[in-house]
């Protein structure tokens, strides 16, 4: 049976960073679970379920692709679905540290699971969902940036928001 990778992350929005580490991982992992963390602690924009929707909604036309959400320790998670894999992107070397220690502290907790890190393309090493979520919030032009399904949310979003204020 061929390795099932986890691709997991926040996805508060997915972004097209996010897009084109799924679509090149896919190449080579042939079934991938993308996994939305239900964090209590950190503050999102979206709920889970609109960030589980809007990736659904952005990767609906791939096969072999899987979207849910888990809440408590990842490596629980990937043994419960019974992945061997897990796939993170890095940006630039500001990500590096926390990544390091969380593929570290993930192979302590379960040896068998390996992370890969796939670097993001050069078009999307300074996208994320920061920074995207900000430059909306100032109706800034963040087209090509997201996924279509994710620009039409941040506009409601946004929309509803100053309508607040
Ligand atoms: O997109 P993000 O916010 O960088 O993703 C971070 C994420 C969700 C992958 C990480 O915080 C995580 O794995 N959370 C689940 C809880 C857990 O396992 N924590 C220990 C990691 S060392």
């Amino acid at each position: 049976m061929s390795s099932l990778a986890i691709y997991p992350g926040s996805f508060d929005p997915v972004t097209c960073g996010h897009m084109d580490l799924v679509h090149r991982a896919r190449k080579i992992f042939p079934r991938l679970v993308v996994a939305v963390a239900i964090n209590i602690k950190k503050q999102s924009m979206f709920t889970v379920e609109e960030r589980v929707e809007m990736l659904r909604g952005a990767l609906k036309d791939m096969d072999g692709v899987e979207v849910d959400s888990f809440s408590g320790l990842l490596v629980d998670y990937a043994q419960k679905k019974g992945a061997t894999i897990i796939i993170r992107g890095l940006r630039a070397l500001s990500d590096f540290e926390n990544e390091f220690q969380m593929a570290h502290m993930n192979r302590r907790l379960a040896p068998n699971l390996e992370t890969f890190f796939m670097m993001t393309s050069q078009e999307h090493f300074y996208v994320s969902s920061q920074t995207v979520k900000e430059v909306a919030h100032f109706n800034g032009d963040i087209s090509g940036l997201v996924p279509d399904v994710v620009l039409e949310r941040l506009r409601e979003k946004n929309s509803n928001f100053q309508s607040m204020e």
